[in-house]
């Protein structure tokens, strides 16, 4: 391991270069003993979290009980609030595992994540108003034959699906006349802790990842959308508030009945799985209709007490300067808000040290998450002989002045490093829920939404290699990774309607 000191500058040859990620991976590494440990005292962590309320892991009651059968039909909005984006959703669930989706997505502006909650539900409302008369004017929306419209999605199962297709190009009704729908009924994908005191009642708990809206902690977010509803006249009901770690779960569960485990590898981290109501201690919800329930296990929040992560100073760095310090400590080394900003401070690191870019930044650089995730994800993929869409992000983009091949190979050794750390501790996340619920030998499927999870390369292989390393080589044949892309939307809507169906039957 190459010594600290200060006489250090670019290394002198392959050796040296050699060291410098050797020193890396062992700062970065996470042994098979820590990821036993880790993984142990998530599940006690989660154990607790079902025995009291106010755990670290808060164990999430989420009101879905029973699981799809796929012969679910019916058509539904969903509303899913993302890190970035609002996608607004007409579901069209058509039996036999298989349904439509068409969707549009709406850009949430920075000042209403940080603004009055109230405003952004008038956002909401509005978008969702907006969708609904463009839907209306073009008819599809009401329309009984969308799987010939060519920007209708339509698939069996989610991983083969195709459903991102934006509706704002305009469709075609193909001659169906649309028929009046008195009142939507809609599922509403809110990717935040809630507690939950019905399917369609929620109280925010806390804001999570780029979030930080004022009048919202505390209150029920269903009832405050609902009035912005009222407010400007939009004719939805919402039937439901689901989280998207449920909504991944419930769409994958759709059309796979096998699937266990729903898991978010994006912007922000997070599973769910089923519960025996019996071991949820803290449950006080009354008579359900089955004996299992899905919880969410809000798992991003895990070890804030800092006990068996292992931090290096670039994680203490990135949570101090984070939002919400000393809060959500597991999401911040796994999740996409975060691995591009761990990784700028491992690379200003070395420029500090002058073993790169010649000892020289830029501001740009310089910049508090400048060196997004999706640059992490562009570096790992460049295998051009001399790197060129490396230089093309440092130099072009970040504006660092020069880059030799040997720096920008040193860049792409601190994404590969941190990315495959991100992985084996989310591993470790499943492997604590796959014990919980007694999964290891029995297997399941595992519907995965996320970005890290689509796009990051290796992400899946070094996710798969670590539950090997934990349980041995079998593992693979057991559990299975699937992908639900975009599936909190088919979810919510599923959800939905089991709801909508529920509350009709009691009231009659
Ligand atoms: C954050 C939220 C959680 C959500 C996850 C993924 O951890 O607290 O509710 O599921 O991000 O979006």
């Amino acid at each position: 391991v190459r010594k600290l000191d200060a006489k250090e500058g670019p290394p002198k040859n392959a050796d040296e270069s050699a060291a410098i990620v050797e020193e890396l991976n062992q700062t970065f590494d996470v042994s098979l003993a820590q990821m036993k440990n880790i993984s142990e005292q998530l599940k006690k962590e989660m154990q607790k979290g079902l025995n009291q309320e106010g755990a670290t892991v808060a164990m999430l009651p989420t009101f879905v009980s029973g699981r799809p059968t796929g012969e679910e039909k019916g058509r539904y909005l969903a509303l899913d609030l993302g890190g970035t984006f609002l996608r607004v959703c007409e579901v069209d669930l058509c039996g036999n595992k298989e349904f439509k989706i068409q969707q549009k997505k709406y850009k949430v502006p920075l000042t209403l994540k940080e603004g009055d909650f109230r405003d952004l539900c008038d956002f909401i409302a509005e978008c969702l108003d907006n969708f609904i008369a463009e839907l209306n004017a073009t008819g599809s929306i009401l329309s009984s034959s969308l799987s010939s419209d060519a920007n209708v999605a339509t698939a069996a199962g989610s991983s083969s699906n195709n459903s991102t297709h934006d509706i704002s190009s305009g469709s075609s009704n193909n001659g169906v006349e649309p028929s009046p729908i008195e009142k939507y009924q809609l599922g509403f994908t809110f990717s935040f802790p809630l507690f939950q005191t019905d399917i369609n009642r929620g109280v925010l708990k806390q804001w999570t990842k780029g979030y930080s809206c004022t009048n919202s902690v505390h209150e029920d977010v269903v009832e405050m959308l609902q009035d912005a509803f009222l407010r400007k006249q939009v004719p939805v009901n919402i039937a439901a508030i689901v989280n998207d770690a449920v909504g991944t779960l419930m769409a994958l569960a759709y059309s796979v009945p096998e699937t266990a485990l729903g898991v978010i590898l994006g912007t922000g981290t997070n599973a769910c799985y089923y519960e025996k109501i019996k071991d949820i201690k803290k449950w006080d919800g009354g008579e359900t209709l089955n004996d299992e329930m899905v919880v969410n296990t809000e798992w991003g929040a895990f070890d804030c007490e800092r006990l068996v992560l292992p931090l290096t100073v670039h994680d203490r760095k990135v949570d101090r300067e984070s939002l919400r310090p000393r809060q959500q400590m597991f999401e911040k080394m796994i999740s996409g808000m975060y691995l591009g900003e761990i990784s700028r401070n491992v690379i200003l690191h070395l420029i500090d040290r002058q073993i790169i870019f010649d000892g020289y930044s830029s501001n740009d650089f310089n910049k508090q998450h400048s060196f997004d995730t999706a640059y992490m994800s562009s570096i790992e993929l460049d295998n051009s002989p001399d790197l060129q869409e490396t230089r093309h992000i440092l130099e072009d983009v970040l504006s660092i002045p020069s880059t030799s091949l040997m720096d920008r190979q040193l860049v792409k050794s601190v994404c590969e490093i941190v990315g495959r750390r991100a992985a084996r501790l989310s591993a470790c996340g499943i492997a604590a829920v796959l014990k919980q619920s007694n999964l290891v030998t029995s297997g399941c499927t595992i519907g995965i939404d996320g970005s890290l999870f689509e796009h990051y390369p290796c992400f899946e292989a070094n996710m798969m290699q670590a539950l090997k390393d934990m349980f041995g080589p079998y593992i693979s044949y057991k559990v299975k990774f699937s992908l639900a892309r975009d599936g909190s939307g088919l979810g919510a809507a599923i959800v939905a309607m089991l709801a909508h169906k529920n509350s009709q039957k009691a009231a009659s």
